[in-house]
């Protein structure tokens, strides 16, 4: 089993690296292998919305979109973090998850899923709310916490002392490790991940 961890953030050792290496560590206590992936400090552009990733599952920026997308199959479960930037989620993380996500319900569907973010003081769970948007419309399986997913701090020695984001860090981790190792229990007792319909697609033009 394997869980990959996304650092949106633009520093590689920062606050949010420090929250996700706590959740990672965890994961990996619990048998289960872990990869974090950063993003890097390059500009992440937005999605075209030329539709062609819909036939092609590839997008047509290669960057780390791609990189990503290659690895998703192989993981079990996902869990992407943030720096809050002005009470959101990170330009970059934004840019990329909506490129990841778009036309991809199928790829992420029944996998297991949770956000994280880091802030200095504020802002923390409208950019939570903002990275559980994207599960929470694929058919994916939420994991919480003992509070919601954020550390405090500027850099990553203030957010050793928070106590309690690092302790929510790693319960974090051991809910996720549980329910993949439920996921997997179930599928050895018959248990079939749940049917879907065919969507239905409706607007509100008649
Ligand atoms: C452009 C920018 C905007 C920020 N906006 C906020 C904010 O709205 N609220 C907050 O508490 N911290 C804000 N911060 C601080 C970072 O969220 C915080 O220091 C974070 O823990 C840094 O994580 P990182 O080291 O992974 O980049 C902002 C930082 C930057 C660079």
């Amino acid at each position: 089993m394997k869980v990959l961890l996304v650092n949106g953030g633009p520093h590689q050792d920062g606050c949010t690296n420090r929250a996700l290496m706590e959740v990672s560590k965890t994961l990996e206590e619990n048998g289960i292998k872990t990869e974090i992936m950063w993003l890097g400090t390059k500009a992440i552009p937005g999605c075209i919305a030329c539709n062609a990733c819909i036939k092609t599952g590839r997008c047509v920026i290669e960057d780390k979109v791609n990189e990503f997308l290659e690895k998703v199959e192989e993981a079990d479960g996902f869990v992407f973090g943030s720096p809050v930037h002005f009470a959101a989620i990170s330009g970059s993380l934004s840019s990329f998850m909506d490129r990841v996500f778009y036309g991809r319900g199928k790829l992420f569907a029944n996998k297991v899923a949770a956000g994280v973010v880091s802030c200095r003081r504020g802002g923390a769970t409208a950019a939570f709310d903002e990275i559980n948007k994207y599960f929470l419309m694929s058919n994916m399986i939420v994991v919480g916490s003992s509070y919601w997913n954020m550390v405090h701090g500027s850099n990553k020695e203030q957010v050793e002392k928070d106590e309690e984001g690092l302790q929510t860090m790693r319960n974090l981790g051991n809910n996720i490790a549980w329910l993949l190792k439920s996921i997997e229990a179930g599928k050895e007792k018959g248990i079939n991940l749940p049917k879907r319909e065919e969507p239905i697609k409706t607007n509100f033009i008649r």
